[in-house]
């Protein structure tokens, strides 16, 4: 029994440490796991652990002056805009989506079309607004015909997003449809049995939900995203833990 006790111990302590690492390097981690070689040379952030110590050494400003006029897949070709993302720079929740749709396209925002006034009424729901939180997708340019992203444009744009997620270290992701939710954590685990709980993502809680867009066909879908939206919201009323 003791040294069942001490085995568990032992695991937890190495999980905190495996955790605080994680939020540490989140961009080193991540990149290493999986991008390809053009960013090699950015500046890491390894100093932010909480909102309180919050020091990101890169801004939002410095990724979308990097990005540029970014023509590093082939959806450059018959975009608008490039949708780099919108919202509060040190928000506790940033919300993930698949790609821009026309309006995105056409306006240069992250939804607002249709299944974007929806997940604005989410969010206000929450108590919260727009300016609040931090809104992005996966892929910044618009697939055409909205098709899928393919793998190279993810390897392309994920690097970007990345280092969003660095330079805001929220406390909570909620990756928003299937392709959100698999793209991040890395699985091809269907969205009806990822959501309702906490996933991990580099240290960072992770909400795999539905999408809006799927919310417009399905509203009966409503009723369990407002369940995963209520345990985003338990988990922000918790105070902040330092260091974690
Ligand atoms: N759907 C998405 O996934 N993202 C948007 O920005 C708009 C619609």
């Amino acid at each position: 029994m003791r040294d069942e006790l001490l085995e568990l111990t032992s695991a937890l302590k190495n999980q905190i440490i495996s955790e605080k690492e994680s939020r540490n390097g989140l961009y080193s981690k991540l990149y290493i796991k999986g991008t390809s070689g053009a960013l090699a040379s950015a500046p890491v952030n390894a100093a932010a652990n909480s909102k309180v110590d919050h020091i990101s050494s890169v801004t939002l400003e410095d990724i979308e002056k990097e990005l540029g006029d970014c023509k590093r897949c082939k959806l450059h070709d018959k975009r608008h805009h490039i949708v780099f993302g919108e919202g509060s720079p040190i928000a506790d929740l940033v919300f993930v989506g698949e790609a821009p749709g026309r309006d995105e396209d056409m306006q240069g925002k992250p939804f607002v079309g249709r299944a974007g006034q929806l997940l604005t009424d989410i969010i206000k729901a929450m108590g919260v607004g727009r300016k609040d939180v931090y809104i992005c997708n996966i892929l910044k340019c618009r697939p055409p015909e909205n098709r899928n992203p393919e793998p190279d444009e993810i390897a392309a744009c994920e690097p970007f997003l990345i280092k969003q997620l660095e330079a805001i270290q929220p406390r909570v992701i909620c990756a928003m449809g299937k392709f959100a939710a698999q793209t991040l954590l890395k699985t091809g685990t269907a969205i009806s049995t990822l959501r309702g709980r906490f996933h991990s993502y580099h240290g960072i809680k992770l909400m795999p939900t539905y999408h809006p867009a799927y919310l417009l066909r399905n509203p009966g879908a409503k009723k369990q995203v407002w369940q995963d939206v209520q345990i985003i919201m338990e988990e922000l009323k918790q105070k902040p833990k330092s260091g974690v």
